[in-house]
């Protein structure tokens, strides 16, 4: 069957390596018979400045329609000063909320071939393998009330609330430890239940889904404690689930560990599959329009989105042996270069992926 994603390119690099995780696509569909239509629209800042929305009606709608989306990245400096209403983040946010994707898979895996690349010792991350389950449409991010007002004493207070109804943490500890069922059955709760009543009842929930899954070793562990162990000892989690906010910390952490934020692809699913997958890292204002962005993070989301949404496990896996054998090969981006290898820019990167791909 045919399956329909939209494609939003979004700002900064996010044009660049969306149109290289396209290539592949492309390449896919000519050289494997990949059954698959893309639309593209407008999202972030690019989408205020053409439409005055960062989530115009039309995007909304047609991410409704969409089997998956690809996104890019959103945001930058230019729009820094817009009401926070009409900022990028905006309209990522409001699309994760809409189409309800509360559940973040954000793995962390070191390609052996950028031991080098990472900023810690290769002994620490050399094996690295996490899946970070991040909630994604709850907790501080959402909850009411919110704002900035006036008090009576004419000062202005900053107003943000940690919300989490029980079935919310329900569904995405399920997430989490399905996904531990099929890695290594060890899933890490992270919270912060010495000190937040809301995150006492996330624990509380957690431990209760747990009994569900007898097969799984539960552990918990505080936020502050997560963060450092991330940077110790990286290899003792296998599953780590958290909340919105922690999840967006840590996940960037544990992105470092394996030597570049651009290397890192993640999904959001709602309760059906249905996906939106986006590198994790930033529109990275500093860089765009350079050719220097490394397209692999969205190369890589591409695979996600064919395992988890479109049912194509093959063809995620092709993608994912092209980009071994690109990194067999020695090239790399600048945020990834070492000793020895070739450096190149986000066309060529993407180029060698196809070929590979090709040459499969
Ligand atoms: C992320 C990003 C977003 C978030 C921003 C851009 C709103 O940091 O996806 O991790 O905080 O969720
Ligand atoms: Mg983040």
């Amino acid at each position: 069957m045919r399956k329909r994603i939209l494609i939003l390119p979004g700002d900064g690099i996010g044009p660049e390596i969306v149109a290289e995780a396209v290539k592949v696509l492309d390449c896919l569909r000519q050289d494997f018979g990949l059954n698959l239509e893309m639309d593209e629209a407008l999202m972030g800042g690019s989408a205020y400045d053409a439409a005055g929305h960062p989530l115009p009606d039309a995007t909304l709608a047609l991410a409704r329609e969409a089997d998956a989306v690809l996104l890019g990245a959103v945001g930058g400096p230019k729009w820094e000063q817009l009401d926070i209403s009409m900022r990028p983040e905006k309209g990522l946010l409001g699309l994760r909320s809409e189409l309800g994707l509360f559940a973040n898979l954000r793995p962390a895996i070191l390609y052996p071939q950028l031991a080098d690349a990472s900023t810690l010792k290769a002994e620490v991350v050399f094996g690295l393998d996490i899946m970070i389950v991040r909630e994604l449409t709850g907790g501080i991010y959402f909850g009411q009330p919110r704002g900035v007002r006036t008090l009576d004493d004419g000062q202005r207070l900053g107003l943000n609330t940690l919300t989490y109804k029980e079935s919310e943490i329900e569904r995405i500890a399920r997430v989490a430890f399905d996904i531990a069922m099929q890695r290594e059955r060890r899933v890490c709760s992270v919270d912060k239940a010495n000190v937040l009543e809301c995150t006492e009842l996330w624990r509380e929930v957690v431990s209760g889904i747990g009994n569900d899954y007898p097969q799984v070793e539960l552990s918990h562990m505080y936020v502050d404690n997560a963060a450092m162990q991330l940077v110790r000892a990286p290899k003792q989690f296998d599953v780590i689930v958290t909340t919105n906010m922690f999840g967006d910390i840590l996940s960037d952490c544990a992105a470092m560990l394996t030597g570049s934020i651009g290397m890192l692809p993640s999904a959001s699913l709602d309760a059906g599959g249905k996906g939106m997958y986006e590198p994790i890292h930033g529109s990275a204002p500093d860089i765009a329009g350079q050719g220097k962005a490394n397209p692999l993070a969205t190369i890589l989301s591409v695979a996600m989105l064919l395992r988890y949404s479109l049912d194509e496990p093959e063809m995620a896996e092709r993608i994912e042996k092209a980009v071994d054998e690109v990194l067999d090969g020695g090239l790399r981006t600048p945020d990834i270069w070492s000793d020895g290898c070739r450096e190149v820019g986000t066309v060529e990167i993407g180029d060698a992926v196809a070929a590979a791909l090709s040459g499969q």
